[in-house]
């Protein structure tokens, strides 16, 4: 008897239903997603190859990820893009992964991110120079090589998309080319010629990243630029030994990965509700205009700007740029909710989903930064909003992201309106990250 016909051990539409929902409007799919919970609760079953289960408990989630988070493996989205990731700290398992963390922890504490603080201002200045007034722009290209350029300045002291221009536009080819090998059959992928081009694209990523590390090791220790790769290639294991190269790739590309479109997709959906918010703006930059003056934010702002802050995780809760996180079960475990789970069955934890939950928000479709309040704050289940993550597999680069974030929206919002080009929702695209479909036209208006 296969797997998917014992008895349901959870609630969810049968393989007709599903494919009702999400064949003939595959491009909802999220949304589909978000009816399901509301239908049949926090816990629903989708009978696909592995049983998946979706999951919105908060203390089924604290479980996964926190109390017995060896037992959870990382999974599916990720084996996509398995040869350009590797073994770096979102892929690996333990115990690489823990020796891994303790390695880099360093690196994303405060002390070393503030210095990355000019790198990140000065980058914005000179993309923002660019903008015309009156021009129309796609602001989701616009933010992701923005944001790509941040992570090659602060993490290997190249600007991807200046002077090492190919190389950022390699990334986003292999992305594109990972998610489309998401979305086809395995099967198809050397008929659509998805292969040869994706290992062509790695190919060249590989040989610039190998250049850019033996540059690195290659200059004498006092000048060598105070960027990321320095930290990791100065770092040493507790023998004594320095990383392997192999890995030193590994966690370059899997950082800089996870650090450009996690904060340009964070941007775009910024933009667009504080376009449907004017009044959440202007006091944002009232805000700015007492706590800074015409000072650009630093580290030490990030306290003083409350409500930029609140409405940054508002904007989180609603487009979450990490949209779900994925685990597969090692062992048979029984949940706190009393699910048991086997060997291979897949777990699904969305954010998109749970930051919706109106048992913690009401009215969860409402964009209403003062959920965020430090008043209404705590009535929020830790487990029941979580963007970064949670547990030892919680975002490394929270603070990188957050003070990035601060920066690039005190910059912008200073200079430039955005005018919408389109009306209506904004279509959701949910791959890696949470994208608005078809990128998000803007005409510019620069302000006084
Ligand atoms: C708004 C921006 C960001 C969001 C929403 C975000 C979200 C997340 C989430 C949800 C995870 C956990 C994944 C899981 O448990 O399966 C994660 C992990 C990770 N993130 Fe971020 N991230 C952001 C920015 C960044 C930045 C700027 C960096 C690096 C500079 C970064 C590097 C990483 C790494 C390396 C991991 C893996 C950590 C581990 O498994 O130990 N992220 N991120």
């Amino acid at each position: 008897m296969s797997r998917t016909t014992l008895p349901p051990r959870a609630p969810g539409p049968s393989v007709p239903g599903i494919i009702g929902r999400f064949i003939f409007k595959p491009r909802n799919f999220i949304r589909h997603l978000l009816d399901l919970t509301n239908q049949y609760g926090d816990t629903f079953l989708l009978p696909l190859t592995h049983p998946t289960f979706f999951l919105r408990n908060p203390e089924d989630i604290k479980y996964i990820l926190l109390s017995n988070p060896l037992n959870y493996h990382k999974t599916g989205g990720l084996t996509a893009a398995a040869d350009l990731l590797g073994e770096g700290l979102v892929s690996s398992e333990e115990p690489l992964h823990g020796k891994q963390r303790k390695l880099m922890q360093p690196m994303f504490h405060k002390s070393s991110i503030k210095g990355f603080t000019d790198v990140m201002v000065d980058c914005t200045n000179r993309h923002l120079a660019d903008w015309k007034d009156g021009e129309t722009i796609d602001l989701a290209l616009e933010m992701m090589h923005l944001t790509i350029s941040i992570a090659g300045l602060t993490l290997f002291s190249v600007d991807m998309y200046r002077e090492g221009k190919s190389l950022g536009i390699e990334f986003a080819t292999a992305l594109k080319l990972v998610t489309r090998r998401q979305m086809a059959p395995p099967q198809m992928h050397h008929w659509l010629s998805l292969d040869n081009r994706y290992h062509e694209s790695l190919r060249k990523i590989d040989e610039a990243i190998g250049k850019i590390i033996s540059d690195h090791r290659n200059l004498p220790e006092d000048q060598r630029p105070n960027d990321l790769l320095a930290m990791i290639l100065a770092s040493k294991y507790e023998d004594g030994s320095s990383i392997p190269d192999k890995q030193v790739r590994d966690e370059v590309i899997t950082i800089i990965l996870a650090g450009h479109e996690t904060v340009a997709n964070h941007m775009n959906w910024t933009w667009y509700l504080l376009g449907k918010h004017p009044e959440v703006l202007d006091r944002m930059r009232r805000e700015w205009d007492e706590a800074l003056g015409d000072r650009t934010p630093a580290m030490e702002d990030m306290a003083n700007l409350p409500y930029t802050n609140m409405v940054l995780a508002e904007s989180m809760r609603l487009y979450p740029p990490a949209w779900t996180l994925a685990r597969r079960v090692v062992e048979a475990d029984r949940l706190p909710s009393g699910l048991e789970v086997r060997p291979g069955d897949e777990l699904l934890m969305m954010q998109y989903v749970s930051h919706r939950n109106p048992a913690y928000f009401p009215d969860p479709e409402k964009f209403d930064p003062e959920r965020f309040s430090p008043e209404r704050r705590d009535s929020i289940p830790k487990y029941a909003y979580f963007p970064f993550g949670l547990g030892p597999r919680f975002c490394i680069g929270e603070g990188f992201a957050k003070l990035e974030a601060i920066i690039l929206v005190v910059m912008i919002g200073r200079r430039f309106d955005f005018e919408q080009v389109r009306s209506g929702e904004a279509k959701l695209e949910p791959l890696i990250t949470l994208r608005p479909r078809k990128g998000m036209p803007v005409i510019v208006h620069k302000r006084g």
